[in-house]
């Protein structure tokens, strides 16, 4: 591992020991979700429909409904991918010195992610919301990914996906309006992806470049499909079954909505340009970002 990479690994892990949570403790799960009818989930300008006729033709209620489903559906489809990262970065331990900062760090990100995955888990259990699970072909197709993915085809989506969250997240953890069980789990998420992120982006920037043109190519368009696939993944169709609507008419006009592809080109700005500075955002990759609305 280059030298800078473990610079900021052993900065890294000496932040994650001073600042670290743990949600079973630091979240009160008991307090009572129901005592804030009127808090939307997510601010409505970032729920799919926003703007279309569909969602004139939703009540209020009904709003309040799609935006608790549709972040329910991002934080399950979040930490679905949090445990292939975890497996990603098992594999990556696996190869590499555990006297290494770099590996140590890694290893400390596994144990964040675990405890993300239990706290969105409870959080989408205290909404009243199932499970919304990615796909059966994706989630079969993710099992080759995580087994497989090295070097920038693995970090690129995974910043990718940190990065889009990461951008929600804090939009909504400081915003009063919105209802206070996500502000609470979005506060302690953003604090410790912040390092992951950190992390990742270092991985990039030391790796990209550095491997021939064909192997550069291969993994630009893989981590670009795989980029575009959790984005898309991240809005269940049967969201809009919560609200009465027909999931494919609704996830066709989600998809066709400029407001949708707006809010998705911005939440994914900052990692979109991290990618382009390093070259990993060209040719077929370009195409693939560009038809997913993530440029
Ligand atoms: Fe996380
Ligand atoms: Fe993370």
């Amino acid at each position: 591992m280059p030298d800078s990479v473990d610079q900021l690994a052993a900065r890294l892990l000496s932040s994650s020991a001073k600042n670290s949570y743990d949600p079973e403790l630091d979240i009160d799960w008991a307090a009572p979700v129901d005592d804030f009818p009127d808090a939307p989930f997510l601010p409505f300008e970032h729920v799919s429909l926003y703007g279309t006729a569909l969602w004139d033709g939703l009540s209020h209620r009904q709003r309040i409904e799609l935006s608790k489903h549709e972040l329910a559906s991002v934080a399950s489809t979040g930490l679905w991918f949090e445990i292939v990262l975890m497996h990603l970065l098992a594999r990556y331990a696996y190869d590499e010195d555990p006297q290494a900062p770099s590996t140590q760090y890694a290893l400390t990100e596994i144990g964040d992610e675990t405890r993300h995955v239990i706290m969105f888990a409870h959080a989408v259990a205290r909404m009243g919301v199932p499970t919304y699970r990615p796909a059966r072909l994706i989630h079969n197709l993710a099992r080759v990914y995580k087994a497989t993915a090295r070097g920038t085809a693995m970090f690129a989506p995974i910043l990718l996906a940190e990065e889009i969250t990461d951008r929600l997240q804090r939009l909504t953890m400081n915003d009063e309006s919105i209802h206070p069980l996500v502000r609470m789990v979005n506060r302690i998420h953003v604090v410790e992806e912040a390092r992951h992120v950190r992390f990742a982006r270092a991985e990039v920037a030391a790796r990209a470049g550095r491997s021939g043109p064909l192997v550069r190519l291969l993994s630009n368009t893989v981590a670009a499909v795989v980029g575009a696939v959790i984005a898309d993944a991240l809005i269940h169709p049967d969201v809009y079954v919560a609200v009465g609507l027909d999931p494919r008419t609704a996830r066709r006009a989600a998809r066709e909505n400029p407001h949708h592809q707006r809010s998705r080109r911005f939440l994914a700005a900052r990692i979109m340009s991290f990618l382009a500075e390093q070259g990993m955002v060209r040719g077929p990759a370009r195409v693939i970002y560009r038809r997913a609305h993530l440029i």
